[in-house]
């Protein structure tokens, strides 16, 4: 079976994890902030804190910003279920705006209609990798005084004309959660130019403790689902797991289980920086890569199989290639499955957050989400997988 995520494993993670064994706080402090030195030469020289997770940091960016219960801040009607709840939790009032069903994105447009007197700001997400139209957000936020927070989640290394995804707004946040392109088995980055914001920011980050042995017990368990995704076994496996008539069941229940092994609010540890400064090194070389790859998949495509399009506003950085398709979803992942290709499907892609929140205007959302569908992505895919993906897109789908 060509699983449809697959964790970058090697013998330098295992070195990492030996070094960090032993390692002072000291020691494990010069590592991070070593790191977030390299990540932010990366992003253009804008300053950078390495945090317990992408949703931690936007936690940072709100606090720090002084948006708190009552609020209103407009959030893409496409994105992970968990921030609203997250969001909610604080006593925010989230305000899902549509998005556009070619790029995936909220446009300009959409971002208006959800603003209120009320609203404090708007999150902009470069959805999958692919840049939304930051010019058109910032100009449209702008006229209300609001400020854009970027959703880099998925976007280390996308790049807008010169600019890095994530140096535009007033801060982002990114992830570096085991899929993502900078991957340090969890943990968040926060980016902003704004001095006010980021010594707020690291008031909170330099009082916390370290919890080196929780962020290796979580290391440790990916590796054995790696392990187990690789082998042969996870063809039975995913086929039970993924049933038309359980869509999105095992998916969150897998969220829910990962939520409990994750970190929160802690301090960001001297393993996860040196396996972070490893794939900032290697970030180049995997973004061209899969997006050579993406490139490739997407002209094999049979016709009911739609791309994601994600390059009007900028180059992308690859995470998931994810396209609609205007067909029986289901059946197609039942084929696709028989042959030996595991299809992610609806919320196992991302979530539709507009219903969560009551509202029933968000009809771009509603139709991509109920399109959507997740083709592996990822260095585990060569031209032969690539090839057999391709032949078992187009049978499946071809009937
Ligand atoms: C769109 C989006 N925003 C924010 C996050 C939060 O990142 P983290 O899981 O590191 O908290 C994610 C996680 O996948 C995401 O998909």
């Amino acid at each position: 079976m060509i699983p449809r995520r697959r964790i970058d494993l090697g013998l330098a993670d295992l070195t990492d994890l030996w070094h960090a064994l032993g390692e002072s706080r000291d020691a494990a402090t010069a590592q991070v902030r070593q790191f977030e030195t390299e990540a932010a030469s990366c992003l253009g020289g804008i300053p950078v804190r390495a945090t317990a997770s992408g949703r931690d940091a936007l936690d940072l960016i709100l606090d720090a910003l002084g948006i708190g219960a009552g609020d209103e801040i407009v959030i893409p009607a496409y994105t992970l279920g968990e921030l609203v709840t997250r969001l909610l939790g604080r006593g925010l009032r989230p305000v899902a705006a549509d998005i556009d069903t070619g790029s995936f994105c909220v446009t300009p447009e959409t971002v208006a209609r959800a603003i209120t007197p009320r609203t404090r700001a708007v999150i902009a997400l470069h959805v999958f990798g692919a840049p939304c139209d930051m010019a058109g957000l910032l100009d449209v936020a702008g006229r209300h005084g609001l400020p854009v927070i970027e959703d880099c989640a998925h976007a280390f290394g996308a790049t807008i004309g010169d600019r890095p995804a994530g140096s535009m707004g007033a801060a982002a946040l990114f992830s570096l959660e085991v899929a993502k392109p900078v991957a340090t088995f969890g943990g968040g980055l926060l980016a902003t130019r704004d001095p006010v914001l980021l010594a707020r920011a690291a008031d909170t980050l330099d009082r916390r403790a370290y919890a080196s042995a929780a962020v290796m017990r979580k290391a440790l368990l990916k590796s054995v689902e790696e392990l187990a995704v690789r082998s042969p076994a996870y063809a039975i496996a995913a086929r039970m797991m993924f049933r038309e008539h359980q869509a999105g069941g095992f998916e969150r229940l897998y969220r829910g289980l990962h939520d409990r092994v994750r970190p929160d609010h802690v301090a960001f540890s001297g393993f996860q920086a040196r396996r972070g400064r490893r794939r900032l090194h290697a970030l180049d070389t995997r973004n061209h890569r899969l997006n050579g790859l993406w490139r490739q998949l997407a002209e094999a495509l049979p016709p009911r199989l739609l791309p994601q399009r994600r390059e009007l506003y900028g180059q992308p950085a690859a995470y998931n290639f994810v396209a609609r398709y205007e067909g029986d979803l289901v059946r197609l992942r039942r084929r696709a499955q028989a042959a030996g290709l595991d299809l992610a499907i609806h919320g196992e892609v991302l979530d539709n957050v507009a219903p969560l929140l009551g509202q029933t205007d968000c009809p771009g959302a509603a139709s991509v989400y109920a399109q959507a569908v997740g083709i592996p992505l990822h260095l585990g895919v060569g031209d032969r997988q690539r090839v057999r993906i391709a032949e078992i897109l187009g049978e499946a789908a071809g009937q």
